[in-house]
């Protein structure tokens, strides 16, 4: 378990973490989402000791990480994949990494393979494609086999089956129950791996929750509707009070938003018009994080990566942009549009 307090660091006049509280449980992947620049790294480094905080505290399974007997056997991260001297094999550094923590040569070999790279593990470092470096800093981490993970944006520029590959293992680790508390700027990543989500936009802690609350507190779930009868349904859903608006991506589909499925299709039904879809939609997590953030205008001019459609973000996985799914009590939060 990590456990931040009152944690803040100041760069000069910029406050790049700000007073933040939050706890990070075992046995689940926890994202830490925020646009670049919002205070990511900085705070896992502070949870690492490699920053002070300038207040407040953090502790690792209870304590400062620097207070930690075995800080490897306790805690493993992945901060920056190049941080490797290229002159040496994989396997020497990470031989040289358990040899000075006392971890048996053993573990080297499981965590070659564990990570794929055995092939390559005679290699310098430094003819590595930036995947294979990935795995190395991942091999890393896990070496002293700890109970807390620290992953810093580990998909960045990774492959398909790379990030596929993050995302198992991630999952697995915390299904042996292990912390793993993994940043990104990428929200349809993040959705399809963490369980929680604690959000972090200019240092601020916006968010702390499971990542099906932060969804349903920040966005709607709405029915999909097709139908060659288009404007004549419009016109009977509007009559019965319902709130329905044109699909932003569709021109023949309509949302509409608190009724059930099954009320739009019995009223399609009773005046004899055609439905070619009907479906209940749960937002994106993209959408609510939107969504969150609209009325912060000083915010959103800083979304960096995380606007829809941005390059390298929302296109991995078309799949996570909209969920079809099962239906969900409507609009919780009906302001929040
Ligand atoms: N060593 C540093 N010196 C000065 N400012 C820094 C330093 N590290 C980070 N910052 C600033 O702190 C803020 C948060 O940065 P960072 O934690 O790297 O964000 P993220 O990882 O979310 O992209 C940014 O405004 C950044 O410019
Ligand atoms: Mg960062």
């Amino acid at each position: 378990m990590i456990r931040a307090v009152g944690l803040t660091k100041r760069y000069g006049d910029r406050l790049a973490v700000d007073h933040a509280d939050f706890t990070v449980e075992s046995g689940t992947v926890t994202g830490f989402l925020g646009p670049n620049g919002a205070g990511k790294s900085t705070t896992m480094r502070m949870i690492l000791g490699l920053d002070h905080p300038t207040a407040g505290t953090v502790t690792v399974s209870g304590r400062p990480y620097r207070q930690l007997p075995a800080p490897l056997r306790e805690v493993g991260a992945l901060l920056d994949a190049k941080a490797v001297h290229g002159g040496r094999s994989a396997y020497n550094h990470l031989a040289c990494l358990a040899t000075s923590n006392r971890i048996p040569l053993k573990r080297v070999d499981e965590v070659i393979s564990l990570v794929g790279l055995d092939r390559v593990a005679k290699k310098r470092s430094k003819s590595f494609s930036l995947g294979m470096g990935q795995r190395l800093g991942i091999a890393a981490a896990l070496l002293g086999d700890p109970g807390t993970l620290l992953f810093d944006e580990p998909v960045n520029g990774l492959d398909p089956e790379g990030i596929l590959w993050v995302r198992n293992l991630m999952k697995s680790l915390a299904a042996q129950g292990r912390t793993v508390f993994v940043s990104s700027h990428l929200m349809s990543e993040m959705a399809l791996t963490a369980d929680r989500v604690i959000v972090i936009g200019r240092g601020e802690i916006k968010a702390d929750t499971t990542m099906r609350e932060f969804i349903a507190q920040n966005a709607s779930t709405h029915v999909r509707v097709r139908s060659p009868h288009l404007g004549k349904l419009h016109e009977l859903m509007t009559g019965t009070g319902w709130q329905v608006e044109a699909a932003p991506d569709d021109e023949d589909a309509l949302r509409v938003y608190d009724v059930t499925s099954d009320a739009v299709g019995e009223l399609a039904g009773q005046n004899g018009l055609w439905l070619h879809e009907l479906a209940v939609v749960q937002p994106s997590l993209e959408e609510a994080f939107m969504s969150m953030t609209a009325d912060s205008v000083e915010y959103h001019a800083g979304l960096g990566g995380m606007e829809p459609g941005a390059s390298g973000g929302s296109g991995t996985d078309p799949g996570a942009a909209t969920n079809t799914a099962v239906a969900q009590p409507g609009r919780p939060n009906g302001e929040a549009r």
